[in-house]
């Protein structure tokens, strides 16, 4: 869907009028483009006391070819980017005029155990972030809170958050900011995660927590192909005929994946249409009906799967004295109780093979709740209590379970909102902006990705950092 305010206020004549009129000027996103650079420009790292995450730093850096620069608070950083061959020099506060110098700040916080010790990402932030460019990318590093000795290091890596996220809400100009726990012996298994939220594929992704942990598989990352992850994996997308669900076909295709598209058997002629576009495999289901879950093993049993991405869902919106049971009940099970039935069935039967991935589509409706929302709310709340529920259970095969939980992305489904509560949506968040089915699909992507094998039981936003259950 076309967003004509954000194109008009990058327009020359309407940038001009909205600097005038003090109105805000959403920042036109870098997004993933395949015949563009990925990573390019200059990093500043930043570091507190006794970092131990620099080693998988320097391999980032040296892996995406990028250049880094260090921060005085990161005096340990010099020696080890010498070792690595890495180009180093101090960086230098922005001076007026010197804006857009950098394109990303990493700070490793993972060795603060206490609040005392929090001092370096206030002299790091301060000296670095007017140089950070438009798009730019802030990556917080930290130990997972729940996992440390003290309960003053807990209190210090929790504070970690609260500066993340106000970050965020301080760059705008289309600036991400996220922070990334690493649980203790997961250091190997970090670059994929940390290549999403440095790429142009995390643009609506902001003002995020994520915990990679110790997960069987995280070590064999050296055999990763960073250009077509999915290779010789296969990946069912429900909902896959049109919106979101046609976007995270795509994406998956384009990262080496055979999807298997299914779709209610009236969106079939667009089911098709996609699927022969990605020489996919269209399967026309009703996912709630009780044989779904049988006949979608069946199709799949002979190859199996690799990942499950559960993405169908419907609203039928009323105040809940005004909701009929039949509306109550279609939701719940479209978007909940299918769910449970499908993985249930390829779990039992070995279809989703071990290693696999399960990736839900919650909604921060799901979080925050909404007027008019009771069933589509509980529904997406059950897909985070699923996730939650079920990564551990799932851990000892090896696969892993998240969900997304978009925000206002522009689809289909949000055109049919009335104009004042549509423009609101749009605009409440840090990037004054809704996001495109491609933001959730590129998340999705990596939660898919071989390199994710210690991302589970997380719920990532894709919302912009809204305001809304932030
Ligand atoms: N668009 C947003 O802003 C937004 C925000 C938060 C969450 N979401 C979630 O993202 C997902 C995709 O949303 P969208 O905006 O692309 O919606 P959409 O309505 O454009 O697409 C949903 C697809 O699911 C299919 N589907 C519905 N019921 C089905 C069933 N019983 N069996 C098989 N397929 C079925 C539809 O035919 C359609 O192709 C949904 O789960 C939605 O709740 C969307």
């Amino acid at each position: 869907m076309n967003d004509s305010y954000l194109n008009f206020v990058n327009s020359p004549f309407g940038a001009r009028l909205a600097r005038s009129l003090g109105l805000p000027k959403p920042e036109v996103l870098h997004r993933y483009r395949a015949d563009r650079p990925e990573f390019d420009g200059l990093i500043a790292i930043g570091a507190g006391r006794e970092p131990h995450l620099l080693d998988a730093l320097a391999n980032l850096v040296a892996s995406v070819g990028m250049t880094s620069v260090a921060h005085e608070s990161a005096g340990l950083w010099v020696p080890l980017a010498n070792r690595h061959g890495l180009m180093t020099g101090r960086f230098e506060p922005a001076e007026s005029g010197s804006h857009g110098k950098l394109t990303a700040l990493l700070f490793d916080a993972s060795g603060i155990e206490d609040s005392s010790q929090l001092e370096p990402l206030h002299g790091f932030f301060h000296d670095t972030l007017r140089s950070l460019g438009k798009c730019g990318r802030i990556i917080v590093l930290g130990r997972p809170p729940e996992t440390c000795a003290t309960p003053r290091q807990w209190t210090a890596q929790r504070a970690l958050e609260g500066l993340t996220r106000s970050l965020g809400k301080e760059a705008r100009r289309g600036i991400t900011a996220n922070l990334v726990y690493v649980e203790q012996g997961a250091e190997n298994g970090i670059e994929a995660t940390l290549r999403f939220f440095l790429s142009p594929r995390s643009a609506y992704v902001s003002g995020q927590v994520v915990r990679v942990g110790v997960r069987a598989g995280a070590d064999a990352l050296q055999a990763l192909d960073w250009n077509q992850p999915l290779a010789g994996r296969r990946a069912v997308v429900t909902g896959a005929a049109r919106g979101i669900g046609a976007s995270i076909a795509s994406v998956l295709a384009a990262e080496g994946a055979h999807v298997i598209g299914i779709d209610i058997p009236s969106a079939r002629e667009a089911l098709d249409s996609t699927m022969r576009q990605l020489n996919g495999t269209a399967l026309a289901f009703d996912i709630a009906a009780p044989e779904a879950p049988a006949q979608i093993a069946a199709a799949l049993d002979e190859q199996g799967v690799d990942i499950v991405v559960h993405n169908a869902g419907i609203t039928k919106d009323k105040t809940i004295a005004k909701m009929t049971d039949a509306a109550w009940q279609s939701v719940i099970d479209i978007n909940l109780s299918a769910q449970e039935r499908i993985d249930d069935a390829l779990l039992a039967a070995g279809i989703l093979r071990d290693g696999g991935r399960i990736i839900g589509v919650s909604s921060i409706s799901g979080i925050a709740g909404n007027l008019g929302q009771t069933n589509y709310a509980a529904s997406k709340a059950g897909v985070i209590g699923r996730v939650q529920s079920m990564a551990p259970h799932l851990r000892a095969r090896g696969i892993t379970i998240n969900a997304v939980a978009p925000g206002f992305i522009e689809t289909q489904m949000t055109a049919k909102i009335p104009l004042t509560i549509r423009e609101a949506g749009r605009r409440m968040n840090s990037m004054s902006q809704g996001g495109q089915p491609v933001d959730v699909a590129q998340t999705i992507a990596w939660l898919a990705h071989p390199g994710s094998a210690g991302v589970s039981g997380q719920i990532v936003r894709v919302c912009g950092q809204s305001l809304i259950g932030a």
